[in-house]
């Protein structure tokens, strides 16, 4: 069966591009890593998709004058490699509605929260604030409205009562390099249809382990 063709979209460190070349790089898997764009020439990730022999790019988004610009610049690149899933792997740069709506369906992006809770930036130190019991992660469908569209995946971690804001972006990370692969394989295997707003995945009836309380 053909693989998937991933485009991932970076501005930074690159743990969760890691956990998909991981996961990707066999021969036999069902998506490949086409291309590793950034905006930011001194991501870290982009070492990380070099030392792996995947191809990358850096498109700069100060070299260019308007957000429009710069998302046809990243179109152009995506095109450019046959790209058919965008996967956004801490890509902290807005998208314009157009470039959102040319991707509809076929863009998706890992956020640190179980959404639609702490959308947004520092979504651990306000998981924190808020005393809520469970914090973690979300793999989901992009939406012109940031952090918005059907949900793939979700996991959630305990928020401890010493957590500062490290020590639970820490454990919640563990639970996005598990996230995001696992999302892209079930969109890889045809298993995910869209209803209205919801994502529905083909054969997830399984029941997750037993249901957790915090404090136990
Ligand atoms: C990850 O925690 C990801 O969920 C988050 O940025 C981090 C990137 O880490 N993304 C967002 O906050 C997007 N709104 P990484 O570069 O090591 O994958």
């Amino acid at each position: 069966m053909a693989r998937l063709r991933l485009g991932v979209l970076i501005s930074g460190r690159g743990s969760n591009l890691q956990s998909l070349i991981d996961h990707f790089c066999m021969a036999d898997a069902p998506a490949e890593i086409c291309v590793v764009i950034s905006n930011n020439p001194g991501a870290a990730g982009l070492a990380r998709a070099a030392a792996s022999g995947l191809p990358t790019l850096t498109i700069d988004h100060r070299r260019f004058g308007s957000r429009a610009e710069f998302d046809a610049a990243v179109n152009a690149a995506l095109l450019d490699a046959g790209v058919e899933l965008v996967c956004l792997a801490g890509f902290m740069r807005l998208l314009t509605t157009e470039f959102v709506q040319a991707w509809r369906n076929r863009m998706i992006n890992i956020h640190p929260s179980l959404l639609p809770s702490f959308k947004g930036l520092h979504t651990h130190a306000r998981a924190i604030e808020a005393g809520v019991r469970f914090a973690g992660c979300t793999v989901h469908y992009v939406r012109p409205e940031m952090d918005e569209g059907p949900i793939l995946v979700q996991a959630a971690v305990p928020v401890l009562a010493d957590d500062d804001e490290d020590s639970l972006a820490a454990r919640v990370l563990v639970a996005e390099h598990r996230c995001y692969p696992a999302a892209i394989r079930m969109i890889a295997q045809g298993r995910v249809r869209i209803e209205g707003e919801r994502a529905v995945i083909a054969g997830s009836g399984e029941m997750p382990p037993a249901t957790q309380f915090n404090p136990a």
